[in-house]
């Protein structure tokens, strides 16, 4: 795709040997994901360029036929936002951006957003885990003839652009900041100002809490555990132990995004995700770092840069 000498000669030998073409369907894709501040410019170049210049080699290569349909494979992650993809995010909202290009030229381009898919493909190679996780977020992968009634629903109707995926909003919106979430959900969910007050109730909360109790660290190091309990996905009943390293306890780097994320918004001190994944760094131990910290400067500063 990223190759328009190659694609067209694909094109031109379709065209020649073959009866004409109907359809076309660009299923092309690559994640490889970092948090944005780590993210090198390899990673950004890999995964966008399949998508954004394999496009433009498409629009090439199509735009002399008369097609029936062109369907291009993008995910909701661009529209809903997704910890580590930021690369993989721009690269799907180029696609949509496309669809609805070729769509003012008539071109009959379809964008299909898709959701995870169960048993074929990058999510369903990735491993129970990854699998497991996307479900507590919300997302539970679909089956693929699900997917392909839909594409089929879709074509029938001639639609531009679609999301096609089996999506719990309010599990997805539990673990996501407020001042992150995406604008779709305020014309979707307009229902979701009661979690906004919440969120900044808590965070005032917290505050009141650290600064009067009698025991900071240990009012400090329960706010963490809170904290990460939410992050590592576990139920109320199962508090993670303090004491244990939060690598050990399962933490991996998306979920120390979000904790870190979570801890500044809450007390207004920065953390660098990759101090919670350091050797022995456990809840126990934060607690008195972010306490010392607390304790000896009036304004926040960052843990760990
Ligand atoms: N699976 C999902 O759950 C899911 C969810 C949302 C969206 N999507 C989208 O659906 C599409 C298909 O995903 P998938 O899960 O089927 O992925 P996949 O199994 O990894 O297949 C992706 C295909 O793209 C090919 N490819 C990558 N870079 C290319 C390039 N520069 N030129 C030509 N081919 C290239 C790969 O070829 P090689 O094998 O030769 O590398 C591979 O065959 C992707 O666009 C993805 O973004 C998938």
């Amino acid at each position: 795709m990223t190759d328009a000498k190659q694609l067209g000669g694909a094109f031109a030998r379709i065209q020649r040997d073959m009866p004409p073409i109907a359809g076309v369907v660009h299923a092309a894709g690559c994640t490889d994901d970092s948090s944005i501040v780590s993210m090198t410019e390899a990673q950004v170049s890999s995964v966008c360029r399949t998508k954004m210049e394999g496009l433009c080699n498409l629009q090439q290569a199509v735009e002399h036929l008369s097609l029936d349909f062109l369907v291009l494979c993008s995910s909701a992650t661009w529209f809903l936002g997704s910890h580590g993809q930021a690369n993989y995010g721009a690269a799907n909202a180029f696609v949509e951006a496309m669809a609805q290009a070729w769509r003012r030229q008539g071109i009959p381009a379809t964008v299909i957003n898709f959701g995870p898919w169960d048993e074929v493909g990058i999510i369903a190679r990735a491993g129970a885990d990854v699998a497991g996780r996307l479900v507590d977020r919300g997302f539970a992968p679909m089956m693929p003839h699900r997917a392909v009634a839909a594409l089929e629903d879709l074509l029938r109707r001639d639609v531009t652009s679609a999301a096609v995926m089996d999506f719990a909003a309010e599990k997805w919106l539990a673990g996501v900041r407020v001042k992150d979430r995406s604008c779709f959900f305020e014309d979707v969910m307009p229902e979701t100002d009661a979690p906004d007050s919440a969120t900044a109730d808590e965070s005032s909360n917290v505050v009141d809490l650290l600064g009067s109790s009698d025991d900071p660290v240990k009012a400090m190091e329960g706010f963490l555990v809170e904290q990460l309990r939410r992050c590592l996905r576990l139920p109320a009943s199962r508090a993670p132990d303090p004491v244990v390293p939060m690598r050990r306890l399962g933490l991996d780097s998306l979920m120390a995004l979000e904790l870190s994320l979570r801890i500044e918004e809450a007390i207004d001190q920065p953390v660098a995700a990759g101090v919670l994944l350091e050797d022995g760094m456990s809840v126990s131990r934060l607690a008195v770092n972010l306490s010392e910290l607390r304790a000896t400067s009036y304004e926040p500063r960052a843990v760990g840069l």
